[in-house]
């Protein structure tokens, strides 16, 4: 998995730089982050531009805008004047759209990079919290708060930490990016035993491997025939495919929800700290 991390300290190193240097005239978004501005963005979006950049904005006959590097380097008003000039040459055509429309796509194309929790759900959380911990089979490996199994990495914070886009990837496409720390790993041991699970600890002498059921295999690299690291996640392939129609965003909606922080406590805590200087 990408971590929004990355994302997000690019960001930041892209906005301070951007602020340096342009001057004061640089227009805002009326409606940075607001939620009712994102919904309606999502709409037009689905509408005007779903055609070429995908349903779930994933890119088609126009790039991808969700994990899409340039766009962190853009600001909202570079964004606003892509959408009412369009690409000339290209075909991301112009529009005429007022302001107040355009704002709200610029907030919506922003959202695509924002972790889940601030972002536009179409999921029901109630079902995915039953796909959840029900037929979706997702507790038997992920804990929420203390709750569940330890063999993938524990999701209590997933809302705070991933985007609606990442936390989809690493659905239906788990081994697309292994999330450090869960690599796969297959043991043959001198007694021919063979163990398969996730690498916890990895020493010049020893090796933990946490195995399917959740059995924690403490072993001595001395009675280790041989070590196969496997490119597979051990997230099954097919898992997304597995649910329900429509279970992925509800499972992604309840996801979403799961914070650790309230949102804005770190808004608050900047402001204090600016208070104070
Ligand atoms: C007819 C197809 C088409 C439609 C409709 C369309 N786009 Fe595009 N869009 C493109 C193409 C192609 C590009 C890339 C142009 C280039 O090569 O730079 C693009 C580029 C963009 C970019 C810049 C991406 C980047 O990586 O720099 C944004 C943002 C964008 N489109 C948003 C939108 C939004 C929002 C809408 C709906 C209002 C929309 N587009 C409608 C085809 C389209
Ligand atoms: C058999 C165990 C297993 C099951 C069942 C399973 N996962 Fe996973 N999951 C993993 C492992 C192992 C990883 C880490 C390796 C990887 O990146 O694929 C992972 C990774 C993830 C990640 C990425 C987390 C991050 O921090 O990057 C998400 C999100 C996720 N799983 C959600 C789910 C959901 C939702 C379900 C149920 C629909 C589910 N998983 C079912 C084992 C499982």
């Amino acid at each position: 998995m990408t971590r929004l991390f990355a994302a997000v300290t690019a960001l930041a190193a892209a906005l301070c730089s951007g602020q340096e240097m342009r001057s004061g005239s640089e227009k805002k978004n009326p409606l940075a982050g607001q939620k009712p501005a994102i919904e309606a963005g999502a709409k037009r979006f689905k509408e005007g531009c779903a055609a070429c950049h995908g349903a779930n904005a994933e890119g088609g006959r126009g790039p991808k805008l969700v994990r899409n590097r340039d766009l962190y380097r853009l600001t909202d008003e570079q964004i606003f004047d892509i959408l009412r000039r369009g690409i000339p040459g290209t075909s991301m055509p112009p529009s005429q759209m007022p302001d107040q429309q355009t704002w709200e796509l610029v907030s919506f194309v922003r959202s695509l990079n924002s972790p889940a929790s601030q972002a536009v759900i179409t999921g029901n959380p109630e079902n995915g919290k039953t796909l959840f911990y029900g037929d979706g089979h997702c507790s038997t490996c992920h804990s929420i708060r203390g709750h569940g199994g330890l063999i993938g990495p524990d999701l209590t914070d997933a809302g705070a930490t991933l985007t609606v886009s990442e936390l989809r990837e690493s659905m239906e496409h788990p081994s697309a990016e292994i999330t450090p720390g869960f690599e796969t790993v297959s043991i043959k041991l001198k007694d021919g035993t063979e163990i398969e699970g996730v690498a916890k600890n990895y020493s010049n002498y020893s090796i933990d491997i946490l195995d399917r059921k959740g059995e924690l295999h403490l072993l001595d690299k001395a009675n280790v025939a041989t070590i196969t690291w496997n490119k597979q996640s051990l997230m099954p392939a097919d898992i997304a495919k597995s649910l329900v129609p429509g279970g992925i965003d509800d499972v992604i909606a309840f996801l979403a929800q799961q914070v650790v922080r309230p949102p804005g406590a770190a808004e608050r805590g900047r402001r204090r700290r600016q208070d104070i200087e």
